[in-house]
C-alpha cells in the first residue's frame, strides 16, 4: 500500500449500527436497514454489532441469550457483512462501552430521558417491568455509537428519535468540556429517506414483536402461508381510487421486492377495478422468496459451524476493543483523570 493509498483509508468516515438480539431477523430489518449495511462496508470504516446488552431491558431467560446472538451473528453473516472489511462484533465483548456508558449518563438529564417516545411506549408495553435500562437507552445507543466516533448511522425510521439523542449527547460532551472531540451521528439511508417495511396486518410497520413479521429465516411454506393470509379489504370501489391501507402496503412491499413492471401490472388491475387479491399476493410471495431463499439456507449452514462463528467474534472483539480503548483513554483524558 502506498503512503497515500493509506491516508486515503484513514480518511475513511466511519459507519455504526447494531441490532438488538431479540428474535429473528425479518424483511423489514433487511430493506430498512441491513441491505445498506452490506453496501457500505467497502466504501466506509464500518462496525456492525449486536446488542446483546440492549436485549437485557427485557430480561430474556439465560438460556436463551447466547442463542439469541447466535441467531442475529449468522443472519449478519448471511445477508453478506464480510467480516474480514467490517468489524463485526458483540456488544458485550467490549466492556469500554460499559465505562463511556456510565460517563455518558451523568450528562444526560432524567427529564429528557422520560420523554423519549419510546420510553414512554415501551413502559405502556410492560408496565411491570419500568426498569432503569429502559430509560437510559438512549445513553446506551449514543455511547454505541461515539465509542468509534462514528459520522453515520444506517437505521430504520423508529430510531431517528435515538440517533437525534445521540447528536445531543455528543454535543453537550463537547460544550461541556470544551472540546470538538465527539463527531455528530448522522442518521442514514441510501435513498435519503428512511424506507419503512409495513407488516402484514393492514397497520403499522413490519417489528419482530408485533407478529407481522416475514423472517429471513423462514421456510417456503411458512412465507406463503404468512402472504398469503395477509390482511386484505373488500376490493376497490370505484376507479383509479387510491389504494389505502392493508392494499397501500401490500403494494408497498412489492415496489421493495418485485419488478416496475410487476409493480405497474398489478397497480393497473387495482386502478380498473379487476384486481384478484389472491393473484397479487401469490406472486407477491413467490418474489419474497426470490430474496429470502438464499438467505435462509446460509443462515443455516453459518448457524451451525461452530469455529466459524467463534473466529468471527474473537476478530471483532479485537478490533472493537481496540478502536473503544483508543476513545476512552482520551475521554478519560478530557474529563480529567490523571495517573498517579
Ligand atoms: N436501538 C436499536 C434497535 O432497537 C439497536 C441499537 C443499539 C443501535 N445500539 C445502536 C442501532 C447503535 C444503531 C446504533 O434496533
Amino acid at each position: 500500500m502506498t503512503r497515500l493509498q493509506k491516508i486515503t483509508l484513514s480518511m475513511k468516515e466511519t459507519v455504526l449500527s447494531g441490532i438488538r438480539s431479540t428474535g429473528n431477523l425479518h424483511l423489514g430489518n433487511y430493506f430498512g436497514a441491513i441491505r445498506n449495511f452490506v453496501r457500505m462496508q467497502h466504501e466506509y470504516d464500518c462496525f456492525y454489532f449486536v446488542a446483546d446488552w440492549h436485549s437485557l431491558t427485557t430480561h430474556p431467560h439465560p438460556k436463551d441469550l447466547h442463542t439469541n446472538v447466535k441467531t442475529i451473528l449468522s443472519e449478519y453473516l448471511a445477508c453478506g457483512i464480510d467480516p474480514e472489511v467490517a468489524t463485526l462484533y458483540v456488544q458485550s465483548d467490549v466492556p469500554e462501552i460499559a465505562e463511556l456508558y456510565l460517563l455518558m449518563n451523568m450528562n444526560a438529564y432524567v427529564g429528557e430521558l422520560q420523554r423519549t417516545t419510546t420510553f414512554k411506549e415501551t413502559i405502556r408495553k410492560q408496565p411491570d417491568n419500568i426498569n432503569a435500562g429502559l430509560l437510559t437507552y438512549p445513553v446506551l445507543m449514543a455511547t454505541d455509537i461515539i465509542i468509534h466516533k462514528a459520522n453515520k448511522v444506517p437505521v430504520g425510521k423508529d430510531q431517528e428519535q435515538n440517533i437525534e439523542m445521540a447528536r445531543r449527547f455528543a454535543r453537550r460532551f463537547n460544550t461541556i468540556y470544551e472540546t470538538d472531540y465527539f463527531p455528530e451521528p448522522q442518521g442514514f439511508n441510501f435513498s435519503h429517506n428512511l424506507i419503512k417495511i409495513p407488516g402484514l396486518d393492514g397497520t403499522g410497520k413490519m417489528g419482530k414483536s408485533e407478529g407481522n413479521a416475514i423472517n429471513l429465516a423462514d421456510d417456503e411454506k411458512t412465507i406463503r402461508k404468512k402472504v398469503m393470509s395477509a390482511v386484505t379489504d373488500s376490493g376497490p370501489q370505484k376507479k383509479h381510487q387510491r389504494p389505502a391501507g392493508p392494499i397501500h402496503n401490500l403494494f408497498t412491499l412489492m415496489e421493495v421486492v418485485s419488478t416496475p413492471d410487476t409493480v405497474a401490472h398489478y397497480r393497473h388491475l387495482y386502478a380498473e377495478c379487476g384486481i384478484r387479491y389472491g393473484d397479487m399476493k401469490k406472486q407477491l410471495a413467490e418474489d419474497i422468496l426470490k430474496v429470502t431463499l438464499p438467505i435462509r439456507e446460509r443462515i443455516l449452514q453459518i448457524n451451525s459451524d461452530s469455529a466459524y462463528l467463534r473466529k468471527v467474534v474473537r476478530l471483532g472483539a479485537e478490533k472493537a476493543r481496540a478502536s473503544a480503548a483508543k476513545t476512552l483513554r482520551e475521554v478519560r483524558e478530557i474529563i480529567g483523570f490523571k495517573n498517579f
